[in-house]
């Protein structure tokens, strides 16, 4: 079975390449390299002890991405492809939709070009805004407050389309919860541009003397500690929760939809001493204003996919917390030389 992987250079994607090739299946990566570095695939290529195929190419770049699908029959997609900086979004709404929405709309077509009918479409958590209640189910209602979010919303609701005009395609939609960790061999990680934007980058940016200290966004939550609680789930567990998805749509299920995510919510507060515990560092910290639009909780119930694709996240937050160090500490500069 031969998989493009768009996306596939960047955070969660080489992960999930990781497991493809060790699994035997081809891998072709189409990433423009917008938020990544070709040397992550160089790293994939080391762990799995297997060749990829890569191709800087921008989903935007129809005849770029045509020429990719023209070369070898393609028998499945994996869409990482786009850009998740939610403060980003709402300053660029533009770039965030032309980039996001008209890029998967190319992506899509060239598809349907080549008669490839296998999606599977990496969503989020962000889809469900505020939720009403918890642990979170896949028929909760869906809602955005950003345009990350939106976009999210909206190429969903596109895929439905999609699959409501050809039953014959099999989609997954895949709504992650909160990624974070790293490869246990400490050569790929998530590896930010600048100042990480979410909580696990940050802290190992503290722990390593990268950031002076940590600001926690409010303690006035309605949580057992004040601090918000979120799903935290680690990368790995995320890169077999693909590989069941793409064994399922080998089975014809049509579109499907599934939460991924550890169904535990832990605080701000119990991620920074599991941290500093698994770091062995104390991790400064100061309580500072709530940061606008974020919610008190989010955690999943993913029994539907333990239910369906035999799938569960097995990593605690002490594996993820470790994982995380471990690649810092080899890594402090990320992918960039020193
Ligand atoms: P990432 O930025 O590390 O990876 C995305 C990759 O897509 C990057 O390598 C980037 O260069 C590439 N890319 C972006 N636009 C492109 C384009 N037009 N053409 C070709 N390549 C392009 O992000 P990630 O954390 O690995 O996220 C992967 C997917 O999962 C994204 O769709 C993201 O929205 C989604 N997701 C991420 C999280 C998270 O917290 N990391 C949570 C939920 C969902
Ligand atoms: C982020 C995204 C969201 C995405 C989700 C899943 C934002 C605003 N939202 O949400 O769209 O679906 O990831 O990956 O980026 N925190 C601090 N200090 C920090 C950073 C974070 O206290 O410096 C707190 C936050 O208030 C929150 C928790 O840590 O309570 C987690 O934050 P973060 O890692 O940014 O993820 P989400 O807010 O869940």
């Amino acid at each position: 079975m031969r998989i493009l992987v768009t996306g596939g250079a960047g955070y969660i994607g080489s992960h999930t390449c990781v497991e493809l090739l060790l699994a035997g299946y081809e891998v072709i990566v189409v990433d423009s390299l917008i938020n990544s570095r070709e040397e992550s695939i160089r790293r994939v290529a080391e762990i799995s002890g297997r060749k990829l195929n890569f191709h800087k190419v921008d989903l935007l770049d129809k005849s770029g991405l045509s020429a990719v699908f023209q070369e070898k029959k393609i028998d499945a997609v994996i869409h990482f492809a786009g850009l998740k900086a939610v403060g980003e979004s709402v300053a660029m709404p533009l770039h965030y939709y032309t980039n996001n929405i008209t890029g998967s709309l190319v992506l899509f077509k060239v598809m349907a070009d080549y008669g490839v009918r296998n999606l599977v479409f990496s969503s989020s958590a962000t889809v469900y805004g505020d939720p009403a209640a918890l642990p979170i189910t896949e028929d909760f209602p869906l809602k955005a407050s950003n345009p990350y979010g939106w976009a999210k919303v909206m190429l969903e609701q596109i895929l439905r389309d999609l699959y409501h005009a050809d039953p014959t395609l099999n989609i997954a939609l895949l709504r992650y919860f909160n990624p974070v960790g790293a490869h246990p061999s400490g050569r790929i990680g998530e590896d930010p541009r600048g100042i990480p934007n979410n909580l696990v980058p940050y802290i190992a940016q503290v722990a390593v003397g990268k950031l002076p200290e940590l600001q926690i966004f409010g303690n006035d939550y309605t949580t057992p500690d004040g601090t918000g609680v979120r799903d935290y789930i680690h990368v790995m567990d995320l890169a077999s929760g693909h590989m069941r998805a793409l064994e399922k749509l080998a089975t014809n299920p049509g579109l499907v939809t599934y939460n991924l995510g550890t169904g535990k919510g832990y605080s701000v507060l119990e991620m920074v001493n599991a941290f500093a515990k698994a770091a062995g560092k104390n991790i400064p910290y100061r309580i500072v204003g709530r940061r606008p639009g974020d919610i008190a909780s989010c955690y999943a119930d993913p029994s539907k996919a333990e239910r369906e694709l035999s799938w569960e996240a097995t990593r605690g937050i002490d594996a993820m917390c470790r994982d995380t160090w471990r690649w810092q500490t080899k890594n402090p500069n990320g992918y960039e030389e020193p």
